[in-house]
Parts: C-alpha cells; structure tokens; sequence
C-alpha cells in the first residue's frame, strides 16, 4: 500500500470532490495526514467521542468511517450513512460493530490485526508478573506510608517457574502469550473457546513440545494462571462465569486483556471475595471505562485501563493500517486487513 501512489490510487484530480471521512477521535499526526492527502476528514478532536446523536449527524454524508473500540457501531448508525463504504476500526477486536449489518449493507469492514500482538501479549505477561508477585500491591502499600520493613514471610507470591500457563484463545496473541512462558519455565495449555479442542490441534507448533492443547475443562482445573485471548462473540460472553471459576485452583490466577464481557465481572467478585481464586489482573472490564466498586477494594486484583496493546509504536501502526484500509477501500482495492467472519 504504502508504495502505491495514493492520489492516483483514489483517481483524484483538481476537479473531484475528495472522499469524505468521518474519523471519531484523534488519531497519530503521521496516519492523520496521510488520510488528509487523498480524503475529506472531518476529525472529531474530542477525547471522549462522539454521542449517538452526534455520530449519525456527522456520518450521514461520508463514505468512510474510522473509529476506536468504544465507538458503538451498530444499525441505527449504519442506517444513518446511506453511502458508507468502509468502516476501520483501530483495533484487532471488533464486537463494537454490527459486521453481519454492514456486510449486508455492502460495507466492508477491517480491524488492525497482527500489529498489537507483540504489544498485548508483552502487556499480558505484565499483568501476570504484577498479580503473582504483588506488584501493584506492594506500590499501594508503600504509598500508604504501610511498610514496615523486610521480613521472610513478607507478601510472598507465587514463583511462575515450574507452573502452568492455560491460554484460553489460540490465536495469534494466545500464541504470542505462550511463546514468552519458555522464558519463565512455566508449561503451557491451550485451548480453542470452548470445550474439547483435539480438531484444533494441528494448530500447534509441532516442536514446540512445551505447549500442550486440552480441553477448557482440563486447562481450567490445571492451570496456575488462566489468560484469555478470545475475541468477544455470542458464543464467549461470560465464558468465565462462576462455574468456570470453580474449576480453577484457589491457588490460580486469572488474566483478561481480551474484552470484560468474556468474564462475568460479578462472579470474578464473588470468586475473589469467596477466595476461590487467587486472584486476577485484569486490563478490560463489561462497562468501560465504569470499573465496579467492589473490585477497587480487593487487594488481590490488578486494575489496569485498557491498555494491551497501548505502546507509541503499536498505536502508530494501528492508526496507520487503518488508514491504509479505509483509502484501499475507497480507492476500489482490496482492504489489507478486512474483517472476514
Ligand atoms: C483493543 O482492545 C483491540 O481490540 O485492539
């Protein structure tokens, strides 16, 4: 794409009105401009997005639309853009937009997959390191004025050496995560959304001898941490409900960068408050950015906002894939990376 001469790409010349697109928030200089070079953008500056309201007002005469995860795209929006082409949305997950609708409207919709997989699942091994070792913890506890100094039996953790990763979502950050656990001896399960995945099994790397697939079951009971990586569907809203949560060790941890409707945040709660688990890290949540009360007082959860795949460079490339798929689109290419279930 990028040595394609996008002016030409798009058949612009003086006498063209230029495409016009709406994008919803602000967006890195270098895609903005990019995006500026062959489109009409009208740029919503505003951090907090764009109301519904506002957003079928301003997206009524565009042909494109470039949006984030919490921009809610569904049919009254759709129906609102009577020439909508393309909708780019700056992340790998996509649950925000009514695909099937847009599809059926002739839309065609792309996610910025590949380019975050090394930001997440660095991010994801964060969080493990943070809620096995008490990290955010012990920086609570020292800004409270509370420590009182070293002592053998003190906030002691659990050692991920010798212990067992279960990856829940084998896909390209699931294999991303499992990767890295070599670096820290832990043995790893995997395992498809849900129940027994033998079919999926091929999916492994076949030298890779440290990663074994199981059933969901099997990785629940036997895992020392539990990490998801699936995408957010019908078939994985509240995955890990309270009966999930009773098949793993009360010794185990439970790690979500995926999406929050993946987990039932309640029964997280209940599984904490009941020391079921040992504890969770958690990095998305079911309202966002609305973080439940109950989970700011547990001492055993880590809280993060949001921000798996939030580094300067993997931010910069989803913008930029992004923009590259919405000029694609509009200048009757294929998209790089469209949205294909
Ligand atoms: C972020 O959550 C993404 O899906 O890219």
């Amino acid at each position: 794409m990028c040595s394609v001469d996008i002016v030409s790409l798009l058949g612009i010349n003086e006498n063209r009105a230029l495409p016009l697109v709406l994008v919803t928030r602000r967006l890195p200089a270098s895609a903005l401009k990019k995006l500026q070079s062959v489109c009409e953008v009208d740029l919503n500056r505003d951090h907090f997005g764009l109301s519904v309201n506002l957003l079928c007002e301003r997206i009524k005469d565009k042909l494109g639309l470039l949006c984030l995860v919490n921009d809610v795209i569904d049919r009254q929006v759709i129906d609102a853009a009577p020439d909508l082409r393309v909708i780019a949305n700056v992340a790998v997950g996509y649950d925000n937009i009514d695909v099937e609708y847009a599809r059926n409207r002739g839309i065609v919709v792309t996610n910025t997959p590949d380019v975050l997989t090394t930001s997440v699942a660095e991010f994801t091994w964060g969080l493990i390191l943070s809620i096995a070792r008490r990290i955010t913890e012990g920086d609570r506890l020292i800004r409270a004025n509370q420590w009182t100094g070293w002592a053998l039996d003190f906030m002691l953790g659990m050692e991920l050496n010798g212990k067992r990763l279960g990856v829940i979502g084998y896909g390209r950050i699931g294999k991303a995560v499992a990767a890295r656990a070599k670096a820290f001896g832990m043995n790893v399960v995997v395992t498809g959304s849900l129940s027994s995945g033998s079919k999926s099994e091929n999916l492994l790397d076949k030298e890779d001898d440290n990663i074994r697939w199981v059933s969901l079951d099997e990785l629940l009971v036997s895992s020392d941490v539990v990490s998801l990586h699936v995408p957010m569907n019908a078939k994985t809203k509240n995955l890990i409900d309270r009966r999930a949560l009773t098949r793993m060790k009360r010794t185990a941890f439970l790690v979500n960068a995926s999406r929050g409707s993946v987990v039932d945040e309640n029964a997280v709660i209940w599984a904490l408050e009941e020391k079921l688990i040992a504890g969770a890290a958690l990095d998305v949540y079911e309202s966002e950015p609305r973080v439940q009360k109950k989970l700011l007082s547990l001492e055993n959860v880590v809280l993060s906002p949001h921000l798996g795949s939030a580094t300067r460079e993997t931010r910069t490339a989803m913008a930029d894939l992004a923009v590259s798929n919405v000029i694609a689109v509009l200048g009757g290419e294929e998209p790089l990376t469209p949205v294909l279930s």
